[in-house]
Parts: C-alpha cells; structure tokens; sequence
C-alpha cells in the first residue's frame, strides 16, 4: 500500500527511482512522483496515473541527481490527482516527503499548523508531516532532530523519507506501522519499502523497526529511536532474486504466479516432509512444538486470502491434531477484547507479513500472553519478526495483487503443521507417511491442473459477461468457494459470493435462474452424495453449472453445463489442487473483459492501513 524508493549515492538517482517505483507499482499505482536535489535545489514531479506516465514526463527532462527519494501511491486521503501525489513540500519548497501509512490526528496538527499561518495544498493527512517539520526546522533544529520531534506529536502509522536542501547529504527516514529497509551498497545508500525496489542494486539490508529513525548518508547511516537513543542494526543478506520478481514473458504477473504453483509449493515443502517418521520437519517453529502441540485452543488469525487458508487450516487442526480450532478476521479479534491467554497458540497468516489489522491482532495476542506464530511469505517482514516463532512459506515473491500461490504455499504449510504437532499426539505412523505422501505428490498433480488452461479458457468466455455468480462447496472444499468467488470479484469486479453448498437453499437459491452461473466444487469425497443433491436442485432452477470434479468422476457430467477434471488427493489436500481451476477462471474472464488484473481498481497488494 503506497510506495517508497530513495537514493544517495554517487551516480544519477533518477533512473533508480524510476526503476524502484514500476517495481512497488503493485503496492499502489494510483499517482506517483519523485523529489531530487538539483546542485542542492529541489524538484519535485508528480503525476496522476501509472509510473510509466512520470517516467515519460521526467526522461524528456534528462534529469541527474546523487540524491532523491520516490512513491507510488494509494490514495486513503483525497483523491489520486497531482496535488496530492507524493512528495509533498513545505511552503517555501526547501524541504521535501514521502509518506506511506496514515496520521490519524492530521486534522488537530493541521489546525494548529494552520494557526501558525502554514497553507496547505493538498487534501492529504501526509502534508501535515511535512509543515509540522519544517516548523521545528524553523525554530533552530537540524534536519534529523526536526523530524523526530515532528514525530513525537504524531498519531497514526508511518514510513517516511525526507529530504532538506540545507542538509543535502543525507536523507532521513523513519518508521512506525509501516516497513521500511535500508539498502548497503558501495558508497550509495538505499532506502524502500519493500526490498524488491532495490534488488536491482544490493541484497546488504537493514530492517527499520517501528519508532526507530535514521540517518542515511552516501557512505553510513545511522540509527536512533524516536526517544534519541542510538541504536545498532543487524545487517541481513536477501536471497531473493530479480528474477523471480519479473514478469518473465507471462502477460500477467498473475498467470505467472498461477503457473508457478508447482513450483513454489515445492519449495514450501522441501527438506520439510519426513517420510519415514511421517511427520514434518519445522525449524521455526522447533522449540516451541511442544507447546503448541499441547495447547488448549488455537486460534487463527488473517485477513483476506490468508483468512480463507485459515478456514482450510481450522479443518486440518481439528480433524487431525483434535485441538479446538477458531479462525478469526485480524480486524475483529483485535478490537472485541478476546478471551486468549496462555494456554492458546495464535496463528497469524499473511503473505505480505505487514497487513496492519493482522499486525495489531499480534501485538494483541503476545500482550496477552498467547503463543504467537508467524505463517508468511515474505522474509524479514514485520510479522514474521514479530512474533514468537513461525515458519515461512517460501512462495517467492508475489507480485500480482491477487494472491494466488502464496494461498496454495500457506495450505502446504498448515499441513505441515498439521502433521507436525498431530503425530505428536494420536496420528499413527501409517497415517502421518501416507499425508506426507500425498503431499509430495501434490507439485506434479498441480502440473496436470494447469495443462487445462485453454478448456478454462473456453469456459471463461462462455461466461464472462455474467453478472453474478454462486461458488459452492462443502467441508475443506467450503473456504474454496469462498477464495474462488473473492478471485473472480476483485479482478473481474463481477458480484461473486462463496457459501457451504447445502447453505444455499437457506437463502441464495432464491437467486437462482438461468443467468446465474453456479460453480461447484465436487471432488469425490465423503461429501459428493450430498453435492450431487445440491446440484440437482440449481439445475432444477435452470441454473447453469461448472463442476471442478474428480477426473475419476463420469457420471457428473451429465448433470452439469462445464467440468473441469482435477486429480484425486486426500481432503485435506484438496483444496491446493481444487482452488487452481478457479484461480485460471477468473483471471480468464477479467482478461477477457480487458480488465488490468495485476492492478484491479481499489486495490493494493500489501494494506498496510487499518
Ligand atoms: C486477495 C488478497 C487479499 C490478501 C489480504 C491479506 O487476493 O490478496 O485478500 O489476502 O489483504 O494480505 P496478507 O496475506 O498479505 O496479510
């Protein structure tokens, strides 16, 4: 959500901008713009609309800078138009500021502000911080002492980068609520939100915490909280690469992600399955399995996608290691006083690691004394550091705001944890090898999936100019429907909605008619006799029907319009392989209507605000 790139250095910042802000264009692509020192006068240019646009405008400009910092935005406050792109200055355009976050009192500061007879431009909370600056700067202070006093008067979240035409060998950044790196190369400095803009040039970073500011000169940089103490960082080598964060010939990063999928659920589970003992192998979260195993209750906690792999994983915890499982929204659990202590193990599972609400769910959960896990994918993230233990999901980076195989890479995981912790308690040794089995044989099933590409393809157009659409299923394969009908909404913007199959005649079935299409998801279960039924009674309605069913499946067909043929797996793995057809139907269909599906309307790829 919302951008930051910065530079100081000895070569021309400008390119580096521009290249670190396509790379954060997932995260925020509504305006973008850069600030740069000029023989140390500032020049800020700002756009609305992609970056691809500011690039066009400032290349004709043959700029050259050591030093600037850029953003792409998402707008929370006023409307995505130039004025209130980022950076913004104060009056006298001496000083200049990027902000990702939210100030939550910017209309208390504003008005005092504005009774000190500072004029603001924008409709921004941002704007606030840049005047609130400089008026400590106009009472005497240094540049880094201006912002961490600004800062100390400050509610909200923030990730900032300033820089100051009266200092300009340096750039000061800080950060609360919202990540901020600081990248090591050879006397150049980088400062981003998210390493993959800065990839290009180094894999030396430092990991800002939340209240700490810093110092960032072309040859060091130094640390200190917002309380003036020094602090010293851990430098961290970053192993992720600039391939895996391109688009490598694949018209989407979505597709991309999608055809990954066998792939990086390998990697969420290599050197983790062991066979013979039928168990699985976590070193995150070795020395507290002990602990989690014998946990009262586990609750866990996600927003989104994550949330629906939590629903996945709720069913695995209980059918397997028999603890009470509850899955809760992060933004629910961290404001309804929740009844945890001690006795409970917390998950919280994000593939961005910096969701706020899943965050503050954290926070919420350590305070009350919960064992509290990390599940994410992104290494160094907040929440992975900030919890007590946890295991990553080594998707790779995802980039399409869609999640796709970053949901795949966390059901793999929780069924890891699953073995895990339930052959430490009543899963016998022959039922813990034959999950761990079935796991390994998951990658090349996926492999079969995809090779139906074109057919979903062809269903897709069959359906794309639908306006709503049902998503169905039972057990495991419930919080598939639920994944499935959120895919199709946020990239198509076509009304979807997921529900337990027999649910359905208590409500929605009152929807259907012809022009409803309803997916089912259908594999051969214990539950299929129930579907079929459920099947029978929307085609009664003259209810269209795709079925993801099994491919040892005949007798489906003749029921429905559509099947999309999956391989068989044991339930609990289900959903990884039934959850792909409807992944490659809705990117399909929003392709189709010519819809941007990396980008869709609204969104942001890691919602760092409440
Ligand atoms: C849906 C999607 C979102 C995220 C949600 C949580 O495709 O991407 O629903 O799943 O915002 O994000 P993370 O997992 O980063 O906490």
């Amino acid at each position: 959500m919302c951008g930051i790139v910065g530079y100081i250095g000895e070569n021309n910042c400008v390119p580096v901008l521009i290249n670190g802000l396509k790379r954060l264009e997932y995260r925020g692509y509504d305006s973008a713009g850069i600030g740069i020192l000029i023989d140390n006068h500032p020049l800020v240019i700002k756009n609305k609309g992609k970056v691809s646009e500011l690039q066009s405008k400032i290349e004709k400009l043959k700029l050259s800078s050591p030093i600037g910092i850029g953003h792409t935005r998402w707008a929370t406050h006023g409307e995505p138009n130039e004025i209130n792109a980022h950076p913004h200055c104060n009056g006298d355009k001496s000083l200049f500021l990027i902000h990702n976050g939210i100030i939550e009192n910017f209309e208390t500061l504003k008005k005092g502000l504005q009774q000190l007879g500072y004029t603001f431009l924008s409709e921004t909370d941002s704007e606030v911080l840049v005047h609130l600056i400089d008026s400590f700067l106009k009472r005497g202070n240094n540049l880094f002492k201006s912002v961490r006093m600004a800062l100390t008067e400050v509610e909200g979240t923030y990730g900032i980068a300033v820089v100051y035409e009266g200092e300009p060998d340096k750039i000061v950044a800080a950060r609360k609520g919202s990540p901020l790196v600081i990248g090591i190369g050879d006397n150049e400095h980088f400062i981003a939100s998210d390493v993959s803009a800065i990839i290009a040039h180094t894999s030396q970073v430092v990991y800002l915490d939340d209240g700490e500011l810093v110092e960032v000169y072309k040859d060091h940089f130094c640390a200190k909280t917002i309380a003036d103490a020094d602090i010293e960082k851990e430098v961290f080598e970053i192993t992720t690469t600039l391939e895996e964060i391109d688009r490598g010939g694949y018209p989407h990063f979505m597709l991309k992600e999608i055809i990954e999928q066998p792939e990086s659920v390998f990697n969420s589970m290599r050197g983790r399955i062991l066979l013979e003992q039928g168990t699985a192998k976590l070193g995150g979260l070795e020395l507290v399995a002990d602990r989690l195993a014998n946990s009262k209750r586990i609750i866990i906690s996600a927003c989104g996608t994550s949330w629906h792999a939590a629903l996945v994983g709720e069913y695995m915890f209980e059918q397997f290691a028999r603890i009470p499982t509850e899955v809760e929204y992060a933004s629910e659990f961290r404001y309804r006083n929740p009844i945890v202590g001690s006795e409970d193990a917390i998950f919280f599972i994000s593939q961005s690691g910096e969701t706020a609400d899943t965050l503050a769910a954290l926070k919420e959960a350590k305070n009350r004394g919960a064992l509290s896990l990390g599940i994410c994918n992104v290494v160094g993230s907040t929440i992975a550091r900030e919890s007590q233990a946890g295991v990553y999901i080594h998707a790779g980076p995802e980039i399409g705001v869609a999640s796709t195989k970053a949901f795949t890479s966390q059901l793999v995981v929780l069924a890891l944890i699953t073995l895990l912790i339930a052959r430490k308690k009543t899963m016998s040794l022959v039922d813990g090898k034959n999950i761990a089995l079935e796991l390994e044989k998951i990658p090349e099933k996926i492999k079969q999936i995809l090779k139906l590409n074109e057919h979903i393809e062809n269903i897709a157009e069959e359906f794309k100019n639908a306006t709503n659409f049902l998503y169905l299923g039972r057990g495991y394969n419930f919080p598939v429907a639920l994944e499935g009908a959120l895919k199709l909404k946020e990239i198509s913007y076509i009304h979807a909605e997921g529900y337990p199959a027999a649910e359905m005649k208590h409500g929605p079935i009152a929807l259907i008619d012809k022009n409803m299409p309803a997916i089912f998801i259908a594999p051969k279960d214990s539950t299929y006799d129930k579907i079929i039924s459920n099947i029978q009674e929307v085609k009664a309605r003259k209810g269209r029907i795709i079925a993801v069913a099994s491919e040892s499946d005949d007798t489906i067909d003749k029921l429905v319009d559509y099947t999309i043929k999956i391989p068989d797996t044991i339930r609990m793995l289900m959903p990884i392989l039934s959850v792909i057809p409807l992944q490659l139907l809705a990117y399909h269909i929003a392709v189709k209507k010519g819809l941007n599906v990396d980008q869709p309307r609204n969104l942001a790829k890691s919602v760092t605000v409440e």
